[in-house]
Formats: C-alpha cells, structure tokens, sequence
C-alpha cells in the first residue's frame, strides 16, 4: 500500500513527527514527503500533520484537506497548549470540518510542541494573573515536546490506525 507525508511546520515539531512516521513506515511506499502538494494524492493512504494556527491547522494543511476526495487519511498535529485531551479533541474535529467529502480519517494524533521564546517574552509583559501564570507554566512544559514518549505514542496510532 502506497502512502505520502504531507505536513506543515514552521518551527520543526510537526517535522518530528513527519520523519518518525516515515522511518516507522516500509520505505519502498513512500510516494511523497514534504509540504502540501497535488503530488500526495495519488497515495493509498494520506499522512497529513499540521500546526495549531487559532485552534485549527494552519492554512496550507487547511486548503490541501479541501482538495481530497477518496483518500485516506491518518491527521497528526502539534500544539502549543497541551494540558487536556479534550482540547485536542476539538482542534481535530475543526480541522476535520475541511475535509472533502468520501475521505476517511483512519486514525488520529496530537501532541504538544514547544513555541518560541518570542511567545514567553509577550506572556512576560503582561500584568501578573493567574491566566498569565498558567500559560507561563504552559509554555515551561511544552519545551520539551514533542519528546520521545509522544514519538512512542504517535508510532504506536499509526501502527494501529493501519
Ligand atoms: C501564529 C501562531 C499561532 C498559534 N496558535 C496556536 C493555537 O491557537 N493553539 C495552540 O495550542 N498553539 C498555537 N500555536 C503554537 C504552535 O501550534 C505549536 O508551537 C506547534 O507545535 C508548532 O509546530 P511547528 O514547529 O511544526 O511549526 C501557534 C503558534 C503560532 C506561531
């Protein structure tokens, strides 16, 4: 069965997840691996990871959704909040609201990505609360993922989803 990896990272934790998909994968299948692009179409089965962009995937990932019609498709994706299963539910359900009609989600993962320093300077500046605390705290435990135990968990839904 042949597949592609089509994902979308700005800062290299959807590329993680990207490249142990694939080095968990038969080699020889891979028809495609790389940024949103007609070329992936043509697989069996559709690896596609996107960032978190406002609580849903980014544009790309968003545009290349709308263009599927029989494929199938495992959706993996990072994001910056992590804390509560629940909140990753509802970015999967949004970004699946893209899809095109007749494609079939056979699996899904998510985890949390660490975000730039940029981000914590800003939290920095704002005056002090407990809203600003928790995303400080946030930010603290998103620096180190994704890690191994999430690359273990996403191996282990693909081999699942299969
Ligand atoms: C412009 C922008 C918007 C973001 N919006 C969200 C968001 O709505 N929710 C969230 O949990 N993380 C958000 N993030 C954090 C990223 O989704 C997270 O750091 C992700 O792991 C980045 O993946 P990448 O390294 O593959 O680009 C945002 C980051 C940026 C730069």
């Amino acid at each position: 069965m042949t597949y592609a990896i089509v994902y979308s990272s700005r800062t290299g934790n959807t590329e993680m997840l990207a490249r142990a998909i694939k080095e968990a994968l038969p080699q020889g299948d891979c028809i495609y691996f790389g940024g949103p692009d007609a070329k992936a179409l043509e697989a069996d089965i559709i690896y596609l990871g996107f960032w978190t962009d406002k609580g849903s995937c980014d544009e790309s990932c968003a545009e290349f959704l709308k263009s599927l019609s029989e494929q199938k498709l495992f959706l993996f994706g990072t994001a910056g909040f992590g804390g509560a299963p629940v909140y990753f539910s509802q970015i999967l359900e949004r970004v699946k609201a893209n899809l095109g009609p007749g494609a079939t989600v056979t699996g899904s993962f998510m985890c949390q990505g660490k975000m730039p320093m940029s981000v914590k300077e800003r939290y920095m500046q704002m005056e002090d609360s407990p809203r600003r605390s928790a995303m400080l705290a946030n930010f603290d435990a998103a620096l180190s993922h994704p890690d191994a135990e999430d690359l273990a968990r996403l191996r282990a839904a693909v081999a699942q989803a299969k």
